[in-house]
């Protein structure tokens, strides 16, 4: 045999070996291939979960976007590879940083990416009975610091959509201990890069304190949101001290005053209300 023809042998038998299955697992269709087999359904959950603990704080449980983009049709439209290469090396100077995850958490998650909005994805599970929950919220003054499709006051983040941004559990946190974990995006007003829903509390020269949400801030001055929801302009230079107020929240807790069957409830409730475009066939 020529040299040639032994390479050309050599090639053929690792072909039959199944060497390129790696190459094959870098190919965009991947993914679908895997999910004809069995396990697929495995897959998918475990790419949620690394989903969710990862990504889904900034680009929403099923990826439609919050303190970062929509990123449903990432995979589509910049191909599985772009998408590894932005995991891996994130977006210089944006929020988006670079990822520790092996490749094959990486895979599950594209998997779970790919699987959102090809199908109805429905609403993550959770205990409660959705009705209930919406009579427990309207029962509850819920509606005096929020806004559901234009409905309620502004003190606290608007919920249309909450159950796109956040998980059935973590919405069962704010409910019983608010204040832990604030929220950082305000729809509807400006986003900063700060928490928003933090307390600031200011005293001034003449001794005078105000407290409130920190609505804006420049190097001369701070305009404060107090808890009636009204707008207090601070100049730097007159205040004697100004200190944030960790773990305080206009939020209250009803861990003593909902039972845990109704926070079950309001947390379906919660987790029902959702974007439009979670729903929306993209295929
Ligand atoms: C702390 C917030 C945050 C987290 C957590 C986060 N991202 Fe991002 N991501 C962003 C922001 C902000 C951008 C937009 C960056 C820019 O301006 O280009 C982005 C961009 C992206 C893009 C590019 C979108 C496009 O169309 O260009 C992809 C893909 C992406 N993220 C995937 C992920 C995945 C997968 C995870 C979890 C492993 C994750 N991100 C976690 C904030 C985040
Ligand atoms: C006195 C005003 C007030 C009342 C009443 C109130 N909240 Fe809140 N809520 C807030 C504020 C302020 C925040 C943001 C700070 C925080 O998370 O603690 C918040 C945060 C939340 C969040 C988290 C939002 C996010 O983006 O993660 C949820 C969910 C929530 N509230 C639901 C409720 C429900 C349900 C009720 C009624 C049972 C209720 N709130 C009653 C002021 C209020």
């Amino acid at each position: 045999m020529s040299a040639i023809q032994s390479l050309a042998v050599a090639i053929l038998i690792l072909i039959l070996c199944g060497l390129p299955q790696s190459l094959l697992a870098a190919s965009p269709n991947f993914k679908q291939q895997q999910q004809a087999g069995p396990g697929a359904q495995a897959d998918l959950d475990v790419g949620r979960q690394a989903y969710v603990a990862n990504c889904s704080r900034c680009h929403g449980l099923y990826a439609t976007g919050g303190d970062g983009p929509n990123i449903q049709r990432a995979p589509i439209t910049l191909g599985n590879d772009g998408v590894i290469k932005i995991i891996k090396d994130g977006v210089p100077g944006t929020m988006m940083t670079a990822f520790n995850l092996d490749d094959a958490q990486i895979a599950a998650i594209i998997a779970y990416i790919r699987s959102l909005g090809r199908r109805n994805e429905p609403a993550m599970p959770t205990r409660g009975d959705k009705l209930k929950g919406q009579a427990v919220y309207d029962g509850n003054g819920c509606s005096g610091c929020h806004t559901i499709d234009g409905q309620g006051g502004s003190l606290g983040p608007e919920l249309t959509q909450i159950g796109s941004l956040r998980q059935p559990d973590m919405l069962r946190q704010t409910l019983l201990d608010p204040g832990n974990a604030l929220p950082t995006t305000r729809p509807n007003r400006d986003r900063g890069k700060w928490l928003l829903y933090t307390i600031f509390r200011a005293v001034q020269k003449d001794g005078r304190v105000v407290e409130g949400m920190r609505v804006s801030e420049s190097t001369f001055a701070i305009v404060l949101e107090d808890a009636k929801g009204n707008f207090h302009s601070l100049s730097k230079a007159n205040l004697r001290s100004l200190e944030k107020e960790p773990g305080k929240t206009y939020m209250p807790s009803f861990k003593d005053t909902l039972s845990a069957a109704q926070v079950d409830d309001i947390v379906a409730y919660l987790s029902s209300l959702r974007d439009s475009s979670d729903l929306r066939n993209t295929q």
